[in-house]
């Protein structure tokens, strides 16, 4: 699972296992075994099946774990909860992703994506896109959201990694996560002595008495590493592969095109390639295949939004392909929570990056890019570009 990866060529190696063992055993970097899922409708049930629970197995993910269980997971870590606790903290935290909430916070986004624009243009060509607008927007975005510092943002970015590096051993990954909690329980309690209008502090405000600050403090790290690392990996893939297809690209400038052709993005490229792992709580039957109590099971989000009985040329990218629900933001009670706030961003930026700078294109050769390692979020590691 550490090898590099290049998240457009995944085709041949899903058709196969879809096609001849859509429900395998596959051996973990730490010896663990999984089911591995890649068909959708497979994926669907798993992940809408109250006798799977979500675990935190990020130690069976990485190699040299000697210990093979799952971890206790952090408190406030909506991910890893299950009802009613899960129902509960979603309830506290759902009407910051409103569609009217995103509503009103539209301009904010406008201004940042503007904002950086404006840099990128100051600079000139050719910039890093990943460094210069890709990992900023989104980071400056949940900042701006939650009610963090992005001064903080350099200290965020080095401790978020414990979240979705596999190659990092276990004790390195822990470290980070308890400076994260010290760095987020310091910044809670700042917001129950001074209240702030935004997400961290209207929860402090409004639920403060019912959660502890543990909550809080795992409430406010999980969101801050969630709600960049994926729009970030997500926006630098989305213009490589725009770039590769400029036919498409240029449709782009249709404002009645943008909703569609982010959707294709999301799923042609579904950057959260997994789900985090399942454990069945009793025997379960998943397509034909007995799934024993205790034993995990990985669903491909990547391999299900290529599943040919759903799309038709489902290797083929397609903006203008009718348009079919698909798993880039998972399934089921554990669907991103931000998912409203991804695609605002991800329709903002791409027609105000096409408008500014008409003529954007590749600075270096495509073979001579580099894909990040196999984490838990596909990405380009550089993307130079110029115009
Ligand atoms: C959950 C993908 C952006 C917050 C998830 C899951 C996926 C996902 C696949 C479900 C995982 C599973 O069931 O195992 C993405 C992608 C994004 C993105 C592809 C960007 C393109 C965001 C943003 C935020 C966010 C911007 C926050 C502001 C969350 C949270 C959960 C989650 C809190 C857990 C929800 C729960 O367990 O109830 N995301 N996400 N995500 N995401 Fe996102």
């Amino acid at each position: 699972m550490a090898e590099v990866f290049c998240p457009f060529d995944v085709g041949e190696e899903f058709r196969w296992l879809r096609e001849h063992a859509p429900v395998s055993r596959i051996d973990l970097p730490s010896g663990a075994q999984a089911w591995f899922v890649t068909r959708q409708a497979d994926a669907r049930q798993v992940l809408t099946d109250g006798r799977f629970r979500s675990v935190d197995a990020a130690r069976l993910m990485r190699p040299g774990t000697t210990d093979a269980g799952v971890a206790e997971p952090g408190p406030g870590v909506l991910l890893f909860m299950d009802p009613p606790e899960h129902t509960r903290l979603r309830r506290m935290l759902a009407g910051n992703f409103t569609v009217r909430r995103m509503d009103q916070f539209r301009p904010v986004v406008e201004s940042i994506v503007t904002a950086q624009l404006d840099e990128m243009a100051r600079r000139g060509g050719p910039v890093d896109f990943v460094r210069e607008f890709a990992l900023p927007v989104p980071s400056l975005v949940i900042c701006e959201l939650l009610g963090v510092p992005y001064a903080d943002r350099a200290e965020f970015r080095r401790r978020t990694a414990a979240q979705v590096d596999l190659a990092m051993s276990e004790e390195r990954a822990a470290a980070l996560w308890a400076e994260s909690t010290e760095y987020m329980a310091r910044l809670v309690a700042d917001k129950r002595a001074h209240p702030t209008d935004d997400l961290l502090g209207r929860l402090v405000a409004e639920h403060g008495h019912e959660l502890s600050d543990a909550e809080l403090s795992g409430i406010g790290i999980f969101l801050l590493g969630a709600g960049y690392e994926t729009t970030a990996n997500m926006l630098a893939l989305g213009l490589l592969l725009l770039l590769r297809h400029p036919d498409q690209l240029a449709r782009l400038r249709d404002a009645a095109v943008v909703d569609r052709a982010v959707e294709e993005l999301l799923r042609y490229l579904t950057v959260v390639n997994n789900a985090a792992m399942r454990q069945a709580r009793e025997d379960v039957e998943i397509g034909g295949q007995l799934v024993g109590a205790g034993e995990f099971v990985l669903v491909s989000l990547g391999s299900s939004n290529r599943d040919d009985a759903v799309y038709d040329r489902s290797d083929e990218f397609d903006i203008d392909r009718s348009p079919a629900p698909h798993l880039a933001f998972g399934h089921g009670v554990h669907h991103c929570l931000g998912a409203p706030l991804a695609r605002l961003e991800l329709q903002v930026a791409y027609p105000a990056l096409l408008a500014r700078f008409p003529d954007l294109r590749l600075a270096v050769p495509f073979e001579d890019l580099e894909y990040l390692p196999r984490t838990l979020v596909h990405g380009v590691r550089k993307l130079p570009v110029t115009w």
